[in-house]
């Protein structure tokens, strides 16, 4: 029987209620084959035991694993351009994860927030671009706390990085039914990264006629988001533009404990990849027991699929969406007094 091995990290705050919560569903939904979790305690927790988030080898410690399934990360007592640093862009830029994966849907039973728009209205996928851009990392500080200091935070775009993820963009757009994509720029004010990413837009374009392509300065998308949900399928955007743009697409959704992520590499295998929900690790509600599970379980759905398991995956969201319809189990993000584990326990009850 083919076992896959899953590395989990759950993190910090609500990332240690929400991996328990989906790995439960994952138990229920493992139907001829198999699942073996490791579970790593990196995290902030960890950073003050050892002053840093995860072992020196930790991405050699990752490789092997089929996936990483992972919750959040960031606390308090941990500056975040630290612990995110050190951990989460470690672990994407490290496995050269460069398309992060984001669907934006309205689950049945869930009302989205929008007046006037459905579920029919609502369905967005996200291409992240995850490996460069704002992210890069590379920069400095100047004169640092006079009154001259300096910050520079360059950004990144090459050309092979740009045209790799929407070559991926394209390929997703061309498998839906509305074979449609829009591409998130702002070349009107930044006039040559995003000048290059409308470039290598046109370019990989021209491999697929059947799609239509879309342009919109990410300003206008965010409006359009909210406007003209309907008119959006597939999106492509840069690190930052799109971290952004999701984070709405949650609040589209209804909540940010609704949305699911996959970090990949479709191309090559350089380690692992890695599945996440969108949110953090909710400092403000962190250790009740009531974030919403859903992102996660979402998420481990998204896991199965690219694990080759599309029909485990299909009973996941199958039993989730059972779940959500019924209308009775919600946590209080969702407007109910449920906690994360009922709200899990019924999925597996479902399967
Ligand atoms: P956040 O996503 O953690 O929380 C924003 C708001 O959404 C909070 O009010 C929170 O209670 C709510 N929320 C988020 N997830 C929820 C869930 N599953 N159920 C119910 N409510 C939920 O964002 P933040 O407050 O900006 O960041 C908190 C920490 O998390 C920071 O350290 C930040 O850097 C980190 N962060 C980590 C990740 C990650 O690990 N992938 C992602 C985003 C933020
Ligand atoms: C996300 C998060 C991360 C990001 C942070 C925590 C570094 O917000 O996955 O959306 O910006 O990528
Ligand atoms: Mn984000």
């Amino acid at each position: 029987m083919k076992t896959y091995r899953t590395a989990l990290v759950p993190g910090d705050g609500i990332g240690k209620e929400v991996i328990p919560a989906a790995t439960d569903v994952l138990w229920a939904a493992a139907d001829g084959f198999g699942l073996e979790f490791e579970s790593f305690d990196w995290g902030c927790e960890y950073y003050l035991r050892h002053g840093r988030m995860m072992p020196e080898d930790g991405l050699e410690r990752l490789r092997p694993f089929d996936a990483i399934f992972l919750g959040a990360i960031g606390h308090p007592s941990v500056p975040d351009h630290i612990s995110l640093r050190q951990l989460l862009l470690r672990i994407r830029f490290g496995f050269d994860l460069y398309v992060n994966l984001r669907p934006i849907e309205i689950l049945p039973g869930l009302d989205p927030p929008l007046k006037g728009k459905s579920a029919e209205h609502i369905h967005m996928l996200f291409v992240r671009e995850n490996t460069e851009g704002e992210y890069a990392g590379l920069g400095g500080r100047f004169k640092r706390g006079t009154e001259d200091e300096v910050a520079i935070q360059q950004a990144v775009f090459t050309r092979r990085g740009v045209e790799r993820v929407m070559r991926y963009a394209f390929g997703q757009a061309r498998r839906r039914p509305a074979r449609r994509l829009a591409s998130a720029t702002k070349s009107n004010a930044m006039q040559y990264s995003m000048v290059l990413w409308d470039e290598v837009l046109q370019e990989v374009g021209r491999d697929f006629p059947d799609v239509a392509v879309a342009s919109y300065h990410v300003d206008a998308l965010a409006a359009r988001m909210v406007t003209h949900p309907e008119s959006l399928d597939v999106v492509v955007a840069s690190n930052l533009f799109a971290d952004i743009l999701t984070d709405l697409g949650a609040a589209l959704q209804g909540s940010l404990g609704l949305a699911a992520s996959a970090n990949l590499n479709p191309a090559k295998r350089v380690g692992p990849p890695m599945f996440e929900p969108v949110h953090g690790s909710a400092p403000d509600i962190a250790g009740r027991g009531i974030s919403n599970p859903i992102a996660t379980i979402w998420t481990a759905a998204l896991m199965l699929e690219q694990l080759g398991e599309p029909a485990a995956a299909a009973r996941v969201m199958n039993a989730l969406k059972a779940v959500t319809a019924a209308k009775r189990i919600r946590t209080p993000d969702l407007g109910g007094n449920n906690t994360t584990r009922e709200f899990a326990a019924e999925v597996v009850r479902e399967l």
